[in-house]
């Protein structure tokens, strides 16, 4: 593990399967950072706002409901635990269900103005890794390292459909990746803190790399700048 003094901020950005998780995982582990997904957090509010009926275009009814929440990310031996009002929630976010519905939350602007303050506080706080689509342009603009990963439609895909199988859930591979097309779209066109690179990210196509290149070249970056 690289011990670093500073409390330093890693932006991983880019659309749904192209590494994001797995790789930003890795590197926290290897600086001894904080991991912060989040997408998590976003799909936490997804799950109580479905749960509680509420209406998916009042952006009021939604912004209270964000204010309301409270969502944990705890680290555990194996995994990172996200917990909504107390409840482990963890697997129950990862529904195609919520999926298919963060994007009702993610476009209120109110809603994403908490989850950014309260992202803030926590990479402020002791350093972070943090993944997700607007960490470096809104979340952390100035993070010491931002990255931007990407890859083919098709193998993004795959990797999503192989997640979903993997966590039983009765999938078509078909299915998933017009999911991912819609969600590619609906996270680059929101008004307020779409996917987008920033202009000093390093781009890591990740299409042909296994995990190991993408996260060896990312320390690489690190260690070099
Ligand atoms: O990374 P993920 O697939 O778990 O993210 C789920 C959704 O959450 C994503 O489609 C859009 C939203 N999201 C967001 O709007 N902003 C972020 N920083 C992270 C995720």
């Amino acid at each position: 593990m690289v011990q670093r003094a500073k409390r330093i901020v890693v932006a991983i950005d880019g659309p749904a399967g192209s590494g994001k998780s797995t790789v930003s995982k890795r590197i926290a582990k290897s600086l001894g950072l904080l991991y912060i997904d989040t997408g998590a957090m976003y799909r936490a509010l997804t799950l109580k706002a479905m749960r509680s009926n509420a209406n998916m275009e009042d952006e009021d009814a939604l912004i209270s409901l964000a204010g309301a929440a409270k969502i944990d990310l705890k680290k555990t031996e194996s995994r990172l635990k996200v917990e909504l009002d107390g409840e482990d929630v963890t697997d129950l976010i990862r529904t195609v269900e919520v999926t298919n519905n963060v994007k009702h939350i993610a476009r209120v602007p109110g809603v994403r103005a908490k989850m950014v303050s309260l992202q803030r506080a926590i990479g402020r706080r002791c350093g972070a890794v943090l993944e997700g689509r607007d960490i470096g342009t809104v979340v952390f603009p100035d993070a010491d390292y931002k990255f931007y990963l990407d890859a083919d439609l098709g193998v993004r895909a795959r990797r999503r459909f192989s997640e979903l199988v993997e966590a039983k859930q009765d999938v078509r591979i078909e299915d998933i990746k017009a999911d991912v097309e819609t969600r590619d779209k609906s996270d680059m066109d929101r008004a307020v803190g779409p996917l987008k690179k920033s202009a000093d990210a390093v781009l890591v196509d990740t299409t042909n790399l296994s995990v190991d290149e993408v996260v060896e070249k990312l320390l690489s970056y690190i260690e070099r700048l």
